[in-house]
């Protein structure tokens, strides 16, 4: 593909020079249309029982956003009591909510349950915890299904390298926790770990999973987790994560466990970055070019500090090339290194990439930035973070979150 913000109109006709004119560089913006579609997408991921999809808005928790997702008829799941305020303060009723956390101290436990939010342990010792704060509870476990999945080893969250999840040779003992503090468990969920392009390792962990269900009499849900992937090699034509594939598989094994378990509790996903990733972008100022020792580098405004993904997994992010407000085109390539301006030599997005020549002056696109993107950002070396606009499904350029400005960053201070 020569150009994704080409070919899905991402800027929806808006100059994208325009755009960081008036909100200023490095900027995320996210394509409101493309929201839509993705959270869409995960709703019908099971249509033949009960189910809901929770966004995971760890991957991006702007307001806006979750406001969309609620608009949408998503759920969401929270890891913290922050998320949680957020939620709320979004409009999601506390049905709507699932708090799932790890190594959190009790008030956490009871702040979620004074609201009426179910909550999920992750660990007999959690789970001891909340029957002390929280007796007579209804609750869920998460549970380690002995599959993990993902991109990279530090976002693997099952099988035998992990600090989440309580193992499936601990049930017995959650069950006796669960009688000692007269606490329910209700609900069981897995995470197995973030993005997949195949099913394989999610639907061997979802039978895994449901052969633990087995063992209690009465669960309202149960949840898979998330993890489904999005094409960062888009440019390459690499293809999307098939949905539809997916739940053919996926159905036969729930059918299974229907037959046997007598019923169907209401069946829970829980995507973060599927719903989020592709329709988000950063756009960054090119403000130096060198060469050194054969290689050229670009130096852009765009540092880890910004997007963190690179440097903390040597994740890949596609890059388009933006001069006059134009797509340069990927015709004539050459190898360039595109860097930000944090004080770190790691602070690389693109190592030796084939990207259009780059000048002095272009944007850089950085693509798929709205998962993990701006939720993961921070302000190392005293940079503020930037803003957030959002190309509306009508076309208008809305600021949904402003930059931060110095100020900001001192208010803290005594
Ligand atoms: N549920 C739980 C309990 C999780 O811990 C996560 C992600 C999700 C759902 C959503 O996973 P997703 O569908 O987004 O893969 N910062 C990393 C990803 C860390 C994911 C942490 N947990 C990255 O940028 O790749």
């Amino acid at each position: 593909m020569n150009s994704y913000i080409k070919k899905v109109d991402f800027f929806k006709g808006n100059d994208p020079e325009k755009i960081v004119e008036e909100y200023g560089s490095p900027l995320y913006v996210y394509n409101e249309d493309i929201l839509r579609a993705h959270m869409r997408a995960v709703e019908s991921v099971i249509t033949k029982y009960p189910y809901t999809a929770n966004y995971s808005i760890k991957a991006n928790s702007n307001l806006e956003i979750l406001k969309i997702a609620l608009e949408e008829g998503l759920n969401c799941d929270a890891m913290s009591v922050g998320e949680l305020k957020l939620l709320l303060m979004a409009g999601f009723p506390k049905e709507r909510i699932f708090f799932v956390p790890n190594n959190v101290d009790e008030s956490e436990f009871k702040f979620a349950y004074g609201q009426g939010i179910m909550t999920s342990l992750d660990s007999l010792s959690q789970l001891e915890s909340f029957g002390k704060a929280c007796p007579k509870a209804r609750c869920a476990i998460r549970v380690n299904p002995g599959v993990g999945a993902g991109h990279h080893k530090k976002v693997v969250t099952a099988g035998k390298n992990t600090k989440f999840a309580i193992s499936m040779d601990d049930i017995d003992e959650a069950l006796e926790i669960a009688k000692k503090y007269n606490i329910s468990i209700v609900g069981i969920n897995q995470h197995i770990g973030s993005l997949f392009m195949t099913p394989e390792p999610y639907l061997d962990a979802v039978t895994n999973l449901l052969k633990v269900a087995e063992r209690f009499e009465n669960l309202e849900f149960i949840d898979f987790g998330g993890g489904y992937g999005i094409p960062y090699h888009k440019l390459d034509d690499e293809a999307e994560y098939d949905m539809a594939s997916f739940k053919k598989r996926l159905e036969p094994i729930l059918d299974d466990f229907v037959n046997r378990y007598g019923k169907a509790p209401l069946f829970k996903s829980e995507p973060g970055r599927y719903c989020v990733a592709e329709s988000g972008v950063i756009l960054g100022r090119v403000h130096a070019t060198k060469d050194n020792a054969g290689v050229k580098y670009a130096g852009t405004d765009i540092g880890m500090n910004v997007l963190v993904r690179p440097s903390m997994y040597d994740s890949w992010h596609d890059i388009e090339i933006i001069r006059n407000g134009k797509v340069v085109s990927r015709s004539k390539l050459e190898e360039v290194t595109v860097t930000g301006n944090i004080c770190e030599s790691g602070d690389i997005i693109a190592s030796k990439r084939m990207l259009p020549e780059i000048r002095k002056g272009d944007l850089a696109c950085v693509l798929d930035a709205g998962a993990y993107g701006y939720s993961m950002a921070s302000s190392y070396n005293c940079r503020p973070r930037p803003a957030e606009v959002m190309i509306t499904s009508g076309g208008r350029v809305k600021l949904i979150r402003r930059r931060e400005i110095f100020e900001d960053l001192v208010s803290m201070f005594i």
